[in-house]
């Protein structure tokens, strides 16, 4: 009988990537996914450490695992992610019920150290930065995903140490994986059935592989993807607006499968915040990425993500961000109040009142959410098309995209998972669009 894994994944989309490569690893030992934490012979939690209180929130969510298995067989622990990058041996001195630590560098090693632990209950931590040698390994074993929609990580770590991440220390120093081992697993997910493939990096437009001399960029990866029959839709995140070269604003003519949805986090609408948080990127910058795609498609959105009461931020500089959001309207972003992190520069910097912060966040997302909300009601009654990703549990529906990432809820049959149909939206609200299918969308699925 196979033994069965739980893994809980906390954090971005690379860490749901890398979940589901963890799951590809540890099949060759012999483990199998399980839904539920009930009968699990291991527990993998993939851990993040960007915001709040992370370490604590591992230390709790073990707790409940405890607690879980009081009366039965304990299962192998094992944490994984930034805060085991963060943490290592400090981990295994604090909570004893934790086997096993291993940063985000080191999956090819899990193996290794399980059949150790089985055999000998030593107790391990890896954190090395050994990214080239996991990338190898990686790229030996298929990736299994069979979603329509699938993250494919092709850079990963981080140079640019902006004063308030932890990002450059869990992950380490920018990668990127060699272009054919992307192009081959991309082709692999197609096979599996993916239909959209969503290139990560913690700065993936910072991608650069030198292949016999030749610099490949961002922009190479996203026309070689173009090239492959069964991808219909490609997308990339995160970017950095200092790396927004030419070469890869100009895909945004050039090819017809790259959405028009650019995430491109800004922070600060004010450059002295942008300067105090060493982003190395001022506001006009960000307005001439804006404009100069604006002008090759107009119909190209943008969305962002904001930290609010970064030290310093006085109420000009937050009014500057305000600003900024009336000039883009931001299609939909992430904001989140400025959270002191361990060993980062703006740890050390004096904080702004908790109060103003907070009012400042419940202003800024009153805006943003508002420009939301219009850009889903402009929708209604219109024809769009969506892609179909997977029918909602229990609901007789189907969960599909739209070009921007937004959630479309449709009827359906289930033979349209998978196809890009066009449907009517008839009802929305902030987070999701209500649509109907077109009846010659029907014909072309039957
Ligand atoms: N590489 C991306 C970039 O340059 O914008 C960001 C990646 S980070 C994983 C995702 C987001 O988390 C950031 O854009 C930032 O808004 C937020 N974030 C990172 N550190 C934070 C902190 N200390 N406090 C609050 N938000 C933070
Ligand atoms: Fe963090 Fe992004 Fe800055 Fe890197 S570029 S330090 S990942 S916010
Ligand atoms: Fe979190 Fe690490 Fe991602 S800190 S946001 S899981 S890179």
């Amino acid at each position: 009988m196979s033994k069965k894994v739980f893994l809980k994944t906390f954090g971005c989309q690379m860490n749901v990537y890398d979940s589901n490569r963890i799951l590809d690893v540890l099949k060759i030992i012999g483990y199998e996914k399980s839904e539920s934490l009930n009968r699990a012979d291991c527990f993998v939690l993939n851990t993040c450490h960007i915001r709040d209180k992370a370490k604590e929130k591992v230390y709790h969510e073990i707790g409940r695992v405890r607690e879980f298995f009081l009366n039965k067989n304990k299962p192998l622990v094992i944490i994984a992610g930034c805060v085991a990058q963060a943490e290592n041996t400090e981990m295994l001195k604090r909570e004893p019920y934790i086997d096993l630590v291993i940063g985000p560098q080191s999956y090819h090693k899990l193996n290794e150290i399980i059949l150790k632990f089985e055999k000998n209950k030593s107790k391990n931590q890896i954190t090395d930065f050994d990214t080239i040698e996991k990338f190898n390994y990686l790229s030996k074993i298929r990736n299994k995903k069979s979603k329509v929609s699938s993250f494919l990580t092709i850079q990963e770590g981080c140079n640019k140490f902006c004063h308030f991440c932890v990002v450059p220390y869990t992950r380490g120093p920018e990668y990127s994986r060699p272009f054919d081992q992307i192009i081959n697993e991309a082709k692999s997910l197609v096979q599996n059935g993916s239909k959209e493939i969503i290139l990560l990096g913690q700065n993936v437009n910072a991608y650069n592989y030198v292949d016999v001399n030749k610099k490949l960029r961002l922009s190479d990866l996203i026309m070689s993807l173009e090239n492959i029959d069964g991808i219909e839709r490609i997308r990339y995140t995160t970017s950095h607006p200092r790396d927004m070269s030419k070469d890869l604003l100009d895909c945004y003519k050039e090819s017809k499968k790259l959405m028009p949805l650019v995430h491109l986090p800004i922070q600060s609408g004010s450059n002295k915040i942008l300067r105090l948080m060493n982003r190395k990127h001022k506001v006009e910058d960000y307005i001439y990425i804006f404009n100069y795609l604006k002008e090759i498609n107009s119909k190209i959105e943008f969305s962002s993500d904001f930290i609010i009461g970064y030290p310093g931020e006085e109420i000009e500089d937050f009014e500057n961000t305000l600003k900024l959001i009336d000039m883009i309207k931001f299609i939909n972003s992430y904001s989140f109040i400025f959270s002191a992190r361990p060993g980062t520069t703006a740890s050390k910097l004096k904080p702004i009142d908790e109060n103003v912060s907070k009012d400042r966040l419940k202003i800024i997302q009153e805006k943003l959410f508002g420009y939301q909300k219009l850009k889903n009601k402009a929708l209604e009654n219109k024809y769009i098309d969506v892609l179909v990703e997977n029918e909602m549990k229990g609901q007789n529906k189907l969960f599909s995209r739209n070009e921007y990432m937004n959630s479309v809820i449709l009827e359906g049959e289930k033979n349209l998972i998978g196809k890009k149909v066009q449907v009517k939206i008839t009802k929305s609200n902030q987070n999701t669009l209500f649509g109907e299918l077109n009846s010659k969308s029907k014909n072309k699925a039957a």
